[in-house]
């Protein structure tokens, strides 16, 4: 089936990019935000992002401009969600908001619409509760930066019908992108369970006194041939963030990937140190 039109709900980070790939694969694409602001300042971040692509020859300048053409910004979310026959969200990472508006999704789109959640920790089933229409929603994961980034990861939980599935397969498919499927729900899905045990891992090594972090870091670089080691990754996407991760798996029930927290993350994060962002991580960036 192809999809009529898409709605993607959350102007951040994510869902900006996600919105301007489903624009530029031809779909008629409604971002919705809370805030016109938001939108302004989303729309200025996708002029500025896809103009780098075009000068690195990344990007056509067609395809971006056929993306801005489909493209519609709006803080009238129920319209664009009438009007839509998948809907991608991609709010705060927070349960209960979301639940709320999986909720005011599911009484407002047409039975057949599909509510997928971008979230990387929060499985569907905890968003299709209660709801009238508990198949229609699933996880459709992509990963930052979305206009680079070619993996999206596709999750079902038990009330996820296949229909649901199938389409989100074809959706991640005719945007360019490559989907995997995961087939049972599971925190942190596969790449970030992958990550969480080589981060968990490093830490432990360095912590226990095994080893340096730049050995560590260089180990893994040369010895697994990854583009950066796990130390230089935590301080480029933020102490902080690592330290929240960690959290969230700690408190996952009957899950064993990360047990405790990690005591030099914690440090860190209490000292400000949370890497590029704030000059000092794990490396010294003031210089
Ligand atoms: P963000 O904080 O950059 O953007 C969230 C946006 O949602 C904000 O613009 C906010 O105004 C809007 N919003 C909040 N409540 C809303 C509501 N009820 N209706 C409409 N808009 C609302 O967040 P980001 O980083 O884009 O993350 C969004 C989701 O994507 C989260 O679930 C996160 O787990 C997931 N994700 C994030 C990744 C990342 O690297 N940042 C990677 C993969 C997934």
């Amino acid at each position: 089936m192809k999809e009529s039109a898409i709605t993607v709900i959350g102007g951040g980070t994510m869902g900006r990019e996600i919105a301007f790939v489903t624009a530029m694969s031809g779909f008629h694409t409604y971002l919705v935000d809370v805030e016109e602001r938001v939108l302004d300042t989303a729309h200025q971040q996708l002029q500025k992002s896809t103009a780098r692509l075009i000068e690195r020859q990344r990007m056509s300048t067609e395809a971006v401009d056929a993306g801005f053409q489909n493209l519609e910004f709006t803080t009238d979310r129920d319209h664009a969600v009438q009007n839509s026959s998948f809907v991608v969200e991609a709010i705060v990472e927070d349960l209960e908001i979301k639940q709320q508006l999986f909720a005011e999704l599911d009484a407002v789109a047409a039975p057949e619409t599909v509510l997928a959640s971008n979230s990387s920790s929060i499985v569907s089933s905890k968003l299709a509760q209660g709801l009238k229409h508990p198949e229609r929603v699933c996880n459709v994961h992509f990963f930052n930066p979305v206009l680079q980034m070619t993996l999206v990861e596709v999750v079902g939980g038990e009330h996820t019908g296949k229909d649901t599935m199938d389409r989100s397969l074809e959706l991640v498919k005719a945007l360019g992108k490559t989907p995997v499927v995961v087939e049972k729900e599971i925190f942190g899905f596969i790449v970030n369970r992958i990550l969480m045990a080589i981060v968990g891992e490093a830490l432990h090594l360095y912590e226990e006194g095994y080893a340096s972090i730049e050995d560590i870091d260089t180990a893994v670089k040369e010895g697994l041939s990854h583009p950066m080691g796990p130390f230089t990754l935590m301080d480029l996407v933020g102490v902080d963030i690592n330290h929240g991760i960690q959290s969230l798996a700690a408190a996952e029930p009957h899950d064993d990937l990360v047990k405790e927290v990690s005591p030099v993350l914690s440090k860190l994060v209490e000292e400000g140190n949370l890497g590029r962002k704030s000059g000092k991580g794990f490396y010294n960036y003031s210089k």
